[in-house]
């Protein structure tokens, strides 16, 4: 596909964020993307000048996103369609075969599918990448007949994000928390071993810091010495 022309606008390429870069890259050939808090829009922009989605919504919640949306793809010569609403709320299923929700919380992130039943039918490739509460956005997918595909793992400087590319159509499973710390699909993931390195440490330290304050209630604490060994038990099958 060519990328969009506009008379007398120059096309320039939109640089994205390592981060954007990575969700822009599992976005498939040809997509009719929804990008939901697409803030700047820079996501949804730079497919459409690469020529890389038949069509882009850009959605958030805030009046300033959108218009700095719209400065974007008015200064880039691209039609962007922008609609002013909460998650999808102004997005209907049939204009959209991939749904981007990224830089969010997990909860946020789940709130959103929630709200929009029809992302669970399984005709949408849901691109979600949770800035907090991973495990328990994995858990909700699971346990609300989501599958998840594929983990990529990115770096951005030091820090490491996960996007998970679900799909909705998969028997409901029911799955306690320790165990929603990875998936089998991050464990195939290029770069998992050295993202669970990280996850490890920083979940030991939250144990140690609960054991020393002794203020968590033994349930927690349970749920915590088990969510270290799971992931510890991954990284010995990884390593
Ligand atoms: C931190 S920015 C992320 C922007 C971009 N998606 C990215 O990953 O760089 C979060 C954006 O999501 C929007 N937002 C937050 N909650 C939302 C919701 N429930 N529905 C739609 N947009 C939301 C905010 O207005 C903001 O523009």
């Amino acid at each position: 596909m060519l990328p969009a022309l506009f008379l007398g606008v120059a096309m320039e390429r939109m640089i994205l964020t390592p981060r954007l870069a990575c969700m822009a890259a599992l976005v498939p050939q040809g997509a009719r993307l929804a990008d939901v808090g697409t803030d700047h829009g820079k996501l949804p922009l730079s497919l459409l000048l690469e020529g890389r989605v038949a069509s882009a919504i850009g959605s958030d919640i805030g009046e300033g996103p959108l218009a700095h949306a719209a400065r974007n793809a008015q200064e880039h010569g691209v039609s962007l369609s922008l609609r002013l609403a909460p998650g999808l709320d102004a997005v209907r299923t049939e204009e959209c075969d991939t749904v981007s929700i990224a830089g969010m919380g997990g909860q946020t992130i789940a709130e959103i599918l929630q709200a929009a039943p029809w992302t669970a039918g399984g005709s949408h490739l849901l691109l979600l990448q949770p800035m907090t509460m991973v495990y328990e956005l994995r858990r909700w997918l699971w346990s609300h007949g989501y599958a998840i595909e594929r983990e990529t793992v990115c770096r951005e400087g030091r820090r490491q994000y996960v996007i998970l590319s679900a799909r909705g159509g998969a028997p409901i499973k029911e799955v306690p928390l320790p165990q929603c710390s990875y998936s089998s699909a991050l464990l195939r993931a290029q770069g998992a071993a050295d993202y669970l390195r990280h996850l490890l440490a920083r979940e030991r330290r939250a144990l140690a810091g609960m054991e020393r304050a002794r203020t968590a209630d033994d349930d927690r604490l349970l749920e915590q010495r088990a969510l270290v060994e799971h992931i510890e038990q991954a990284l010995e099958e990884l390593v």
